[in-house]
């Protein structure tokens, strides 16, 4: 009796875990198997144009040794990949104090995911880890009423060159965000990205 109990009990938790974790959506580091079907999610995300380019830049990055630490997080639903973030280390020269910075570039949901909150949740869990890391501002060029949602202000009038002049329609779009106290008051500069990012092709329109 108490076996058959416990045997009841047992599947019963099996059949909910089962069924919560097909609603769950998990953040976490991406592993090197799952290269392809990333650059899978920012071909499909920034389409025909622009997609073979933009995983190229991710593939590149991924191995380019001067964007270390990097930051590369997935979404998961149902055991499959549906959006990728990820962030590269930054200097910022000219400053007092080497100052410990990211670029967050690119992001990309697949297609028929956007708009449930994946990237907002991606950007956050990745500002998270960051912080923990010691990671005092981040940078993005992007989408400039996107960003802002997760915190991102414009990075020009806070003193912060991009590695290639930005149009002033599009200032904008150049973006920083404190994950220390102060460290953006503290600090001004112009940001080198590293070798692949720092390439002129990648900030144009
Ligand atoms: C842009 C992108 C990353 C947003 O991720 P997402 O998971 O679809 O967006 P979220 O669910 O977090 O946020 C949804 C909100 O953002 C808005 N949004 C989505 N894409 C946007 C864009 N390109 N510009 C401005 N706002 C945008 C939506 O309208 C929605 O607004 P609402 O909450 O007022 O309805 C995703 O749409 C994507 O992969 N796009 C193609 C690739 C791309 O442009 N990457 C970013 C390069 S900077």
């Amino acid at each position: 009796m108490v076996y058959r109990f416990f045997a009841v009990l047992f599947t019963l938790k099996l059949f909910f875990r089962t069924i919560i974790e097909d609603y769950i959506m998990k953040i976490r580091k991406t592993t090197e198997s799952e290269t392809r079907a990333i650059l899978s999610i920012h071909s499909q995300a920034f389409g025909t144009v622009k997609g073979p380019e933009i995983a190229k830049l991710v593939s590149d990055l991924l191995g380019d040794e001067t964007a270390f630490p990097l930051l590369s997080l997935v979404a998961v639903h149902k055991n499959k990949l549906i959006g990728h973030i990820l962030f590269t280390k930054v200097e910022i020269t000219g400053t007092e104090h080497p100052v410990a910075a990211q670029i967050l570039a690119p992001l990309a949901i697949l297609p028929e995911e956007q708009t449930r909150g994946v990237g907002q949740k991606l950007i956050h869990e990745g500002l998270r880890l960051l912080k923990e890391s010691g990671t005092e501002v981040v940078f993005v060029l992007g989408h400039p009423t996107y960003y802002p949602r997760c915190g991102f202000i414009p990075a020009g009038e806070q003193g912060f060159e991009a590695p290639y002049p930005i149009p002033e329609e599009y200032a904008e779009a150049w973006m920083v965000q404190e994950l220390v106290g102060s460290a953006i008051d503290k600090n001004s500069g112009k940001v080198r990205c590293s070798k692949v990012l720092d390439e002129p092709q990648h900030w144009r329109e």
